[in-house]
C-alpha cells in the first residue's frame, strides 16, 4: 500500500504527459513544438555520427561536436546520429529552423541550412545534458522568430579580451544567438588597431585608473601602455581575426561599433586637429566641417571593413549635443554651404556621407535610433535604444529596426535589490521584465520591418569578466527566448524552471551566473497598498515636482501607493529644491506616526535629504515642529539607499507637513513616494 502510494503520483505524471503528447522541454529558447514519443534512446554513448552534407560543412559540425561535451565519433554506416541537410517540403522555411527526431534507436537532425544544423545540435547537447544519452523519445520543429539574435558588448568603459569575448560567443550559440554588437570604441577607451593611426592604440587605449568611475572623476585623460598603473587594452588585428573565425564557427556575425561623431573624446585626445577646439580634452566630438575628419573616418572604416565581413557597420550616433559645432567656423561654413539648419541637420549629413561611404563598399550602416532625428537616412537600420518610439518611427519609415530600449534590453542595471546588488547603472531590470518583452507585437504598423531584438551591455559599473557574466546571465537566456522562440508559446513560470536548470549548467561550464535561486524580487513596500490616515487626502504642494517624475500628480504621495525599485515609476522626483508638502486630513485627528521614504542613488544623481522635518497644525498656520531628522548616509555612498525618515509620538492636528530639505548638489534630485500619516 505505502509503495503504491509514493509510485501512484510518478506514474499519473507519466501517464498525463504521454495522454498530452506534450514534453517537458528544458531547452532554451523554448522550441516552437516538442511532442513527445513513446520510449527512450537507447543506443548508448558515443553516437556514431553520420552527416548527409558537403564535405565542408560535415567537417565544420563533427569538429563542432567533437570539441562539444557529447560522446561521438564519425561513422558511415549504423549511424546514431544523422544530421541532414535537405530541402524537404516538411522542414522549416527558415535556414536556422530544424526539426530533431529522438527514437530509441537513433536521432535525426534535418534542416535546410548549416545553421538550422547547428541549431539542432544545440537542442540536443541541452537535452543531452538534462538526460544523459537516454533522452525521452520526442519530436521538435523549431525555428526562429527573428533574424537578429543579438548582444552587445562595451569594451571600451573596461576592457575584455578575447578569450572572454570567445566565451560569451560560446553561450551565444548554445543560446541561438547570432549577432555580436561589439562596442570597441568610446570615450573611455579605443579598442581595436588600426595601423595608419598608432597612437589610437599607443595612447587612446590606456588610462591610469582602473575603473572607469575613477577615470570620470577624475581628469578623464589617456595614458600609455608603459605608464606605471596603466589599465587598458586593445585587440591586435590578429585577436579579432581570431575572433571572428571563433564567431563564425558559431553562426555568429561580429558586427564592430566605431562610434560617430560624439562619444569620441579619445580619439580627439590623439588626433587633436579633428576637434573643433583643435585641442585635445575639450570637446567629444568630431569637428563635421573639417575635411580631414571625413578622411579619418574613412581609413578607419576601410580597415575595419577589410577586417569585418559583416553586412553592417554600425557607426554610433548617439548623445551627441552638437554644442562645439554652433561656434566652430568650419561647422557654421559647412552648415551655410549644405544648407543645413541645425546640429541635428549637420549630423545627419555627416551620417549620411558615411553610408555612402560604406554602400559604396558593399555594407549597410546601423546606427542608434538618433540616426533619424532629422529624417529618413537611405537604407539605414536603427536601433532603437531611447525607448521603442524611435524603433516604431523608424520600421513605419521602412527601416530595418532592432529593438533594444532601455526599459527592457539594458543589461547594466539592478537585477535584484539594489541595496543588495554588486554597484550597477540606474535601473531595476530583473529576469521576468526581460522575459516579458514583445519587440513587435501584432498591433505595430511596420513590425515586418523589426528585424530582431538586443540586449546591451554597457559596462561603466562592470569592472571584470566576472562581473560582465553576472550581469549577462541568466538575463540573456530570457532575451534569447524572446528572440527565438514564438510569444504565443510564453509561460514564465516553465521558463525559469529552465533558467534556474540552466544557471546550474552554465556554472558547470565557468560561467559566474546571477543566483537566480536567491532572488530577492521588487522592494517588498511596492507589492500592496499601504492603508493609513493620509490615503486619498489632498496635498498642497510648496515647490512643483519636476514635470519628468510626476508619479501619480497630485495623488502620487497619498495613494496608498509605495514605490518599486526602480524610481522611474511611483515615485515623485523634485529637482534643484527642496521637497515640502502638506497633507489636509480633512479634520483634526490623533497622530501617532509620520514617514516618508527617500532615495539616494548616485549614477543617477538622486540624493537623500540633508534633513526631513514633519509638522502639524490645525489651521493650517502656526505649524508645531515634529521632529527635524538628519540624513546619516554619506553623499559619498554609491550604493542606492532606501531610508525611511519616521516620528512617532502622540500628538493630533489636521495638516501635516513634511519638508525635506536638498543636500544643494547642483541638479541634484530628490525621491520620495508616499507621506504615510497614522
Ligand atoms: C546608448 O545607450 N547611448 C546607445
Amino acid at each position: 500500500m505505502n509503495r503504491l502510494r509514493t509510485i501512484l503520483p510518478a506514474l499519473l505524471v507519466l501517464l498525463c504527459l504521454s495522454c498530452s503528447g506534450e514534453q517537458e522541454c528544458t531547452v532554451i529558447p523554448r522550441p516552437l513544438s516538442v511532442q513527445s514519443e513513446s520510449g527512450v534512446f537507447r543506443a548508448g554513448v558515443p553516437f556514431a555520427v553520420a552527416v548527409e552534407a558537403p564535405e565542408t560543412v560535415a567537417n565544420a559540425l563533427t569538429d563542432y561536436l567533437s570539441s562539444s561535451s557529447l560522446p561521438c565519433h564519425r561513422c558511415d554506416t549504423a549511424a546514431t546520429l544523422r544530421l541532414e541537410l535537405s530541402d524537404d517540403a516538411s522542414l522549416p522555411l527558415s535556414d536556422e529552423g530544424y526539426t530533431l527526431e529522438v527514437r530509441p534507436d537513433r536521432i535525426v537532425v534535418r534542416s535546410r541550412g548549416e545553421a538550422g544544423l547547428f541549431y539542432g545540435i544545440q537542442s540536443l547537447l541541452q537535452l543531452y545534458d538534462r538526460h544523459g544519452a537516454r533522452i525521452p523519445a520526442l519530436q521538435i520543429a523549431d525555428s526562429p522568430r527573428f533574424a537578429y539574435r543579438g548582444m552587445h558588448l562595451d569594451v571600451s568603459r573596461h576592457f575584455f579580451g578575447k578569450e572572454f569575448v570567445k566565451k560569451q560567443l560560446r553561450m551565444m550559440a548554445s543560446l541561438k544567438l547570432n549577432r555580436l554588437h561589439w562596442h570597441l570604441t568610446d570615450g573611455a577607451g579605443w579598442r581595436i588597431a588600426i595601423d595608419r593611426y598608432p597612437l589610437l592604440t599607443e595612447v587612446a587605449a590606456w588610462r591610469r585608473e582602473p575603473t572607469w568611475q575613477a577615470w570620470q572623476a577624475g581628469n578623464r585623460h589617456y595614458s600609455t601602455a608603459s605608464a606605471p598603473g596603466a589599465y587598458g587594452g586593445y585587440y591586435t588585428k590578429d585577436d579579432i581575426r581570431e575572433v571572428l573565425a571563433c564567431a563564425d564557427s558559431l553562426h555568429i556575425t561580429v558586427i564592430p561599433e566605431i562610434e560617430m561623431p560624439g562619444h569620441s573624446e579619445e580619439v580627439l585626445a590623439v588626433c587633436p586637429e579633428l576637434s573643433c577646439a583643435g585641442k585635445p580634452y575639450v570637446s567629444g566630438e568630431f569637428c563635421l566641417g573639417s575635411e580631414e575628419t571625413f578622411v579619418f573616418l574613412e581609413n578607419v572604416l576601410t580597415e575595419v571593413t577589410e577586417l569585418f565581413p559583416s553586412e553592417y557597420i554600425h557607426i554610433g550616433g548617439d548623445e551627441v549635443s552638437g554644442q562645439a559645432w554652433a561656434s566652430c567656423p568650419k561647422c557654421r561654413a559647412r552648415m551655410e554651404r549644405e544648407g543645413l539648419g541645425s546640429a541635428q541637420a549637420l549630423q545627419a549629413y555627416a551620417i549620411r556621407r558615411i553610408g555612402r561611404f560604406l554602400e559604396a563598399r558593399g555594407r549597410k550602416l546601423v546606427g542608434w535610433d538618433e540616426i533619424l532625428d532629422s529624417g529618413p537616412m537611405p537604407g539605414a537600420a536603427v536601433m532603437s535604444w531611447r525607448g521603442e518610439e524611435g524603433g516604431r518611427r523608424a520600421a513605419a519609415l521602412g527601416h530595418d529596426v532592432i529593438m533594444c530600449p532601455g526599459s527592457h534590453c539594458y543589461f547594466d542595471g539592478f537585477q535584484d535589490n539594489p541595496e543588495r546588488e554588486p554597484q550597477a547603472f540606474t535601473g531595476y531590470l530583473p529576469l521576468a521584465k526581460v522575459y516579458s518583452y514583445d519587440p513587435a507585437p501584432a498591433a505595430l504598423s511596420g513590425r515586418e520591418h523589426i528585424i530582431g531584438v538586443q540586449a546591451n551591455l554597457w559596462t561603466e559599473y562592470i569592472p571584470t569578466p566576472s562581473q560582465a557574466e553576472y550581469m549577462l546571465y541568466p538575463r540573456m537566456f530570457a532575451l534569447a527566448e524572446v528572440a527565438w522562440s514564438a510569444p504565443e508559446t510564453k509561460d514564465y513560470a516553465d521558463f525559469r524552471r529552465r533558467a534556474l536548470r540552466f544557471c546550474d549548467r552554465a556554472r558547470r561550464q565557468g560561467y559566474h551566473t546571477f543566483d537566480l535561486r536567491a532572488e530577492f524580487g521588487e522592494r517588498t513596500e511596492s507589492l500592496a497598498p499601504v492603508r493609513h490616515l493620509a490615503v486619498g487626502c489632498p496635498v498642497h504642494y510648496t515647490y512643483p515636482w519636476h514635470p519628468d517624475y510626476p508619479a501619480d500628480g497630485t495623488a502620487a504621495l497619498t495613494d496608498g501607493l509605495r514605490g518599486p525599485w526602480s524610481y522611474g515609476t511611483r515615485w515623485q522626483g523634485f529637482r534643484d529644491t527642496d521637497m515640502e508638502v502638506t497633507v489636509d486630513l480633512g479634520r483634526v485627528r490623533p497622530l501617532r506616526s509620520i514617514a516618508a521614504d527617500f532615495i539616494q542613488w548616485h549614477s543617477a544623481w538622486i540624493w537623500l535629504p540633508a534633513q526631513v522635518e514633519f509638522s502639524v497644525s490645525d489651521d493650517n498656520s502656526g505649524f508645531r515642529t515634529l521632529a527635524a531628522l538628519p540624513n546619516s548616509l554619506p553623499s559619498d555612498c554609491h550604493r542606492p539607499a532606501y531610508r525611511t525618515f519616521a516620528w512617532h509620538g502622540e500628538t493630533t492636528g489636521r495638516y501635516v507637513r513634511c519638508r525635506a530639505r536638498s543636500q544643494g548638489f547642483p541638479g541634484g534630485w530628490l525621491f520620495t513616494d508616499e507621506i504615510i500619516v497614522n
